[in-house]
């Protein structure tokens, strides 16, 4: 059968990294509450010049390094991105161009802290009906250009980084790669988080706007019915699962899913102490850093989860080769 088999992960975070501390300096915080309310002790944040499609290319060719795949044989490149370099052309095609490649296609894909699940769905889609054959799918952000660093609200709970994967079409004797993705969008919510700028809007960029207590209430009901819907479609029942891989908001969020999905909290991924929200960054940074502590191995099944802004969420099932 054909399947979208994982080949490499990859991940780059910048170098500068805004401890807590370093933010009460300057907002009324502090680091106990950030703490004791996200689980949030630092985060990365790009120097000034660094754009997003530079963290992403960082992050893609470790990934093709890991896969031990040439940058020639990719004809897909997607970028799940919140933060593009540019209102256009799509930060994906300028990853494209500096990875020296011109064939296939390349387009970003726009939902948010979602995003990544979509983009991996849509590689997975393509590559399942042979239109490319192998995909760099990458989660990339420079999410600190939209914070308004004078909201104590939002300002703490974001960073900047990106995470890549390399897909490849592959024949496998029984199901391997992403076994099975449900995504949802409800756009009744979209003012529940979002940007008070567009190049429609008023030729800015914004800067974020959220209520976050619904946020929250809203993240863990919604991962968990999208985690319980996937393991039901992929009929893989919860014990055959080895790590739950959710996107990295909040730990009180990662913990109340945990708690519903009756899963122990030592078989969830947790990044977002040292990486906070990554934004479409967040799966792909958790993939690497799982692989790199030695954590996700062969054979594994792996649980993702997302929600974001929109409001859209999903998730995944994905077999390690
Ligand atoms: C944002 C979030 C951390 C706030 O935590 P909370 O427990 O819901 O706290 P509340 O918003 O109810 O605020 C409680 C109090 O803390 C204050 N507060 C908010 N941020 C603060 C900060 N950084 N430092 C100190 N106090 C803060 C509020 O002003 C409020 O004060 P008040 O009671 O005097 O009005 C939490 O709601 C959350 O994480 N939501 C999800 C956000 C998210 O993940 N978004 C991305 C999804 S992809």
């Amino acid at each position: 059968m054909r399947c979208s088999v994982l080949k490499g992960v990859g991940g780059f975070l910048p170098a500068r990294v805004l401890t807590n501390d370093d933010l009460s300096q300057t907002l009324e915080t502090s680091d106990e509450w950030i703490r004791r309310r996200t689980g949030i002790r630092s985060r990365h944040i790009a120097a000034d010049g660094v754009l997003t499609s530079d963290l992403a290319v960082e992050a893609a060719l470790r990934a093709l390094e890991k896969a031990e795949i040439r940058p020639e044989e990719v004809d897909l490149v997607l970028v799940a991105t919140t933060t593009p370099d540019r209102t256009f052309p799509s930060t994906a095609t300028i990853v494209q161009g500096k990875l020296g490649l011109a064939q296939g296609m390349a387009f970003d894909i726009s939902a948010v802290c979602s995003g990544f699940l979509y983009a991996t769905t849509v590689a997975d889609t393509l590559l399942q009906q042979g239109q490319a054959t192998c995909a760099l799918v990458i989660g990339a952000e420079t999410f600190s250009r939209l914070l308004d660093w004078s909201d104590r609200t939002t300002a703490p709970l974001f960073g900047d980084g990106a995470g890549a994967v390399l897909l490849r079409a592959e024949e496998q004797p029984s199901p391997t790669g992403i076994l099975a993705s449900r995504l949802y969008a409800d756009g009744g919510q979209w003012s529940l988080l979002y940007t008070d700028g567009g190049p429609s809007l008023n030729q800015k960029a914004g800067v974020v706007r959220m209520q976050g207590r619904e946020v929250f209430r809203q993240a863990v009901e919604k991962m968990v019915q999208s985690l319980q819907e996937v393991l039901q479609v992929a009929s893989v029942p919860l014990e055959e699962i080895t790590w739950v891989i959710p996107h990295q908001a909040n730990l009180r969020i990662l913990e109340a899913v945990a708690e519903r999905m009756a899963m122990p909290m030592e078989r969830v991924l947790v990044t977002v102490d040292h990486h906070a929200n990554t934004s479409g960054a967040s799966i792909p940074l958790a993939l690497e850093e799982g692989f790199a502590s030695g954590r996700l191995a062969a054979g594994q099944t792996l649980l993702l989860t997302a929600i974001g802004a929109g409001l859209t969420w999903g998730a995944s099932i994905i077999r390690l080769p």
